[in-house]
């Protein structure tokens, strides 16, 4: 995919998953890269630098003060040459290192000083991964555009089970090779929502869902990593802008359906007009009628008080009705007969596209099942982190595009 031709620093930090990154090498360059191993310290207790020297045919770098290469610039050397850096095995304590913007080592420095892209495979044991201060820092890498692969649950070296193991040397090889693939989405102004909305009854109560906005986001970064300029109109969720992204944030229903028309309204014979829009906010279909500005006492008269509904503004299908509208790309959470009613959506929609959640008990979960309905065909896509399965769906979502 991506990987052919390019030129790899692969950083090898300190974790028994090191002795994978010898085969990753392996894979690497059947697959067309260069590699250019860099380890730290600790990655070269657990591998000999003389076995990633005999594999790539390079000279291994450890130490900051190698006089190798002239004028004590391997830093900048290394990564100036580099297309990108993958640090697999990325120990917890070199990925905290990253975070904070470290530079303690060759391997640190060399990924301060870049200017390519950069991916971790973490590897540590499950309790070290589970520890708020690693998803933290996991969370930070994140936000900042690194790509983070993995890592995968199964059997540690410690004799645990659980979550921390870096990906095998051939799905890492796979996941770097859609994370460097092209950029489908080069130019293109793509228009998202996500989360729930917050229905207000009076000002300290409302109505709401269960919707994370995770697989939103996941998109929306998705996007970004595909070369799109990536608008986000966010319900109330806690999860923290993905890079690049211009995000607002609303409450209401009513107030996503102004901000996305505001948005769809900017463009110009200056401003290019938006090519995608994603609906994957679970929109409240309706409202409290009367909105009470003053908190309803249980003491005002009826001790349970009955709320009336006014209907919500349906946010795609007035998109999709727009005299010049984007593709409009439409989610689905049904609880049964998925493709009937997804079809019949389609169609009530006027949308070419609507994404179905294949099981309707993922809200807030990590993982996703999806099936792609269109005129006249349909896709699965299967199980998958929702990461690796919004890039499959930008995939055929760009392909849809051009
Ligand atoms: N949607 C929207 N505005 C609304 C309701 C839904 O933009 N007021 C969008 C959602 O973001 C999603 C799609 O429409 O992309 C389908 O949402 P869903 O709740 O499944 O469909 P509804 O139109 O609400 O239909 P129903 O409640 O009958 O399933």
């Amino acid at each position: 995919m991506g990987i052919s031709g390019k030129r790899i620093v692969l950083g090898v930090t300190g974790g028994v998953a090191a002795y994978k990154a010898a085969v990753l090498t392996r894979e690497l360059q059947r697959a067309g890269a260069r590699v250019q191993v860099v380890m730290t310290e600790a990655g070269a207790r657990f591998v000999g630098p003389a076995t990633f020297q005999a594999l790539t045919g390079e000279p291994v770098f450890v130490d900051q003060w190698d006089t190798r290469i002239a004028n004590g610039m391997a830093h900048i050397e290394l990564s100036r040459a580099a297309d990108a850096i993958v640090i697999a095995p990325a120990s917890a304590d070199f990925m905290a290192s990253l975070a904070q913007g470290r530079a303690g080592d060759l391997l640190a420095t060399l990924c301060l000083a870049r200017e390519c892209p950069l991916a971790v495979a973490p590897a540590m044991n499950r309790q070290m991964w589970e520890n708020p201060a690693t998803q933290r820092n996991v969370q930070q890498l994140r936000d900042d555009g690194i790509e983070v692969i993995g890592p995968d649950s199964g059997d540690q070296a410690c004799g645990e089970t659980g979550m921390g193991r870096m990906l095998e040397p051939d799905a890492l090889v796979e996941a770097i090779g859609a994370w460097l693939a092209p950029k489908r989405l080069a130019g293109r102004r793509v228009l998202l929502t996500a989360g729930p909305t917050f229905e207000p009854i009076d000002p300290v109560r409302g109505i709401t869902n269960r919707s994370s906005g995770k697989m939103g986001f996941a998109i929306a970064r998705a996007c970004v990593a595909a070369g799109a300029d990536v608008t986000l109109v966010a319900g109330p969720v806690s999860l923290p802008t993905p890079w690049a992204v211009r995000r607002i944030n609303v409450q209401t229903a009513q107030q996503m359906h102004d901000a996305v028309h505001g948005e769809l309204d900017t463009a110009s014979a200056a401003v290019r007009a938006h090519d995608l829009f994603i609906a994957v906010a679970a929109v409240a279909d309706w409202r409290p009628a009367n909105y009470r500005d003053s908190k309803i006492k249980k003491t005002d008269g009826n001790a349970v008080p009955e709320l009336a509904f006014a209907q919500n503004p349906d946010i795609l299908a007035s998109v999709a009705r727009r005299a010049h509208p984007p593709y409009c790309v439409g989610f689905a959470a049904e609880s049964e007969s998925l493709e009937a009613h997804g079809l019949d959506k389609l169609a009530r929609k006027g949308i070419p596209m609507l994404v179905a959640n294949i099981g309707h008990e993922t809200f807030g979960l990590d993982d996703n099942e999806l099936l792609i309905l269109e005129h006249g065909s349909q896709t699965r896509l299967a199980r998958a982190p929702k990461a690796l399965l919004a890039h499959e769906l930008v995939r055929h979502i760009a392909e849809r595009l051009s």
